[in-house]
């Protein structure tokens, strides 16, 4: 399979917004040493048995295994339960939201080829109650999924799954209905799984969460919703073959992480919007959004000094948040970069008819095709962007399919890796968001965090009242 992606990057040049505004020539060529220097460096670890997230698009065998366990059970359930949260989860959900039928849960189970796909993720009581309220837990197949094994969210949502699973169908035939994708060898998810018996898959060790999608963690619910997830590693295994050049202007990951980096390091652009003229791509932007977010947004450098890195991402939608966005986008302040998101043929055609003759205003939308619609819109947000000096970019999707899903999931994950080296920050591990998971733990009452939750919930030294309550 061949890379099948366009760049056009004219508008986040200089030339086309300005040298206040777009990355030069002069400041690409500047990046060019570093690039090379550090794609060196990412062959070497990789050589060495380091950045293994790069291998995931070779494991055909895990792929085979997790299609035969999906073909052999795809049929015997109504509905599968996702229970994972961050990286265990986005990039399933963007896969199915991208490849499957938009109302897909709504659909016949012959039309849907496999079960309703609901995700708990969030711990919210409302949305877990009424998940539990519409599956059928006789024919649910519950997959909880984190690599650490320990994550409050997940587990929580996982055992009260599990509870009402029990109580629907008994201990031990609940404990066939579970399927839990966790580190081979560490942590509490894998203890429970060894001591009842359930299927397991693994979360490569030495990948971060954020970086698993091409692994167990997003094939499994993928393949049993029919995605073809042979075709996404195919896919994303095409995008590594065209990111193999040192050259920032030959190699597509390269050069959309020097024009954000720089972009904010040079140019003030603070945020990187991406938005794709597709609903079904908009799981994509959620996805990459948080691999963006997570993987650059560090306090420390790699040298260990404060540097506050990161870029803030955001996620909108075509042609919706031209409705919602763009105004601010267009003419608040000029601290983005945009990245838009075009498909060239999108997979139904609709026709605009019926328009009455008694209003002409109306006549340019009759037999106009909505897609044709849908994708002017994109080029006039790109010619308005670029008109009032934002800079912005576009990538072209011939046609969404599992091969170029796989595309975008190695192209941003490669992007996000060398943007990590030219912020000079570790682009691995969360540190920010373990200090988060560690005060949950304390405020629960977890054992061995008594220390910080005395420190939580101490009063403010001034003994001050700072909150509002209703009278
Ligand atoms: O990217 C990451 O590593 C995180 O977003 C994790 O995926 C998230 O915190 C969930 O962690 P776990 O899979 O250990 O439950």
């Amino acid at each position: 399979m061949q890379s099948r992606l366009t760049f056009d990057y004219r508008n986040a040049t200089a030339q086309a917004v300005g040298p206040e505004n777009g990355v030069s020539k002069t400041m690409l060529d500047g990046v060019a040493g570093k690039v090379r220097a550090e794609h060196a460096r990412l062959q070497r670890e990789h050589a060495a048995g380091a950045q293994r997230w790069m291998d995931l698009p070779d494991n055909t065998a895990l792929a085979g295994e997790i299609n035969d366990f999906a073909n052999a059970n795809r049929g015997s359930y109504s509905d599968y339960i996702l229970i994972g949260i961050g990286g265990s989860s986005l990039g399933a959900i963007a896969t199915v939201m991208a490849l499957g039928h938009p109302y897909r849960n709504l659909l016949s189970a012959e039309k849907r080829g496999g079960p309703r796909l609901f995700v708990l993720d969030n711990p919210d009581p409302e949305k877990v109650k009424a998940t539990l309220d519409v599956v059928d837990l006789k024919n649910t197949l519950v997959n909880v999924v984190t690599k650490s094994g320990q994550t409050a969210e997940t587990m929580a949502n996982f055992l009260v799954a599990r509870n009402a699973l029990e109580a629907a169908v008994g201990e031990k035939q609940a404990a066939k209905q579970i399927v839990a994708t966790t580190d081979p060898k560490e942590g509490l998810l894998r203890q429970m799984a060894d001591a009842e018996g359930y299927r397991t898959f693994p979360v490569p060790p030495g990948v971060d969460g954020r970086q698993t999608v091409l692994s167990a963690v997003g094939l499994l619910p993928a393949a049993f919703c029919g995605v073809d997830i042979d075709g996404m590693l195919a896919g994303a295994a095409a995008m590594r073959a065209r990111c193999t050049s040192d050259d920032v202007f030959e190699n597509p990951a390269y050069l959309l992480a020097a024009l954000a980096v720089l972009a904010d390091q040079k140019l003030g652009k603070k945020m990187l919007v991406t938005m794709p003229y597709s609903d079904a791509l908009y799981g994509i932007a959620d996805w990459f959004r948080q691999l963006w977010a997570e993987s650059l947004g560090k306090r420390l450098s790699i040298d260990g000094e404060e540097v506050f890195a990161g870029q803030t991402p955001i996620k909108a939608l075509g042609a919706i948040d031209q409705h919602s966005q763009i105004q601010l986008y267009t003419e608040g302040p000029n601290d983005k970069l945009l990245s838009l998101i075009e498909v060239d043929r999108y997979r139904a055609e609709v026709e605009v008819t019926g328009v009455p003759a008694n209003i002409p205003d109306l006549a340019y939308l009759e037999g106009a095709e909505m897609g044709q619609l849908i994708d002017r819109e994109c080029s006039a947000t790109a010619w308005a962007l670029t008109q009032a000096k934002r800079p912005n970019f576009t990538i072209t999707v011939p046609e969404i399919d599992a091969g170029i899903v796989g595309e975008f999931f190695y192209l941003h994950q490669l992007q996000t890796v060398m943007a990590g080296a030219l912020y000079g920050v570790n682009p691995f591990g969360q540190p920010g968001v373990e200090a988060g998971k560690n005060a949950t733990y304390a405020l629960m009452g977890r054992e061995g965090y008594e220390g910080l939750r005395k420190e939580l919930t101490a009063k403010p030294a001034d003994g001050g009242e700072y909150t509002l309550a209703p009278n």
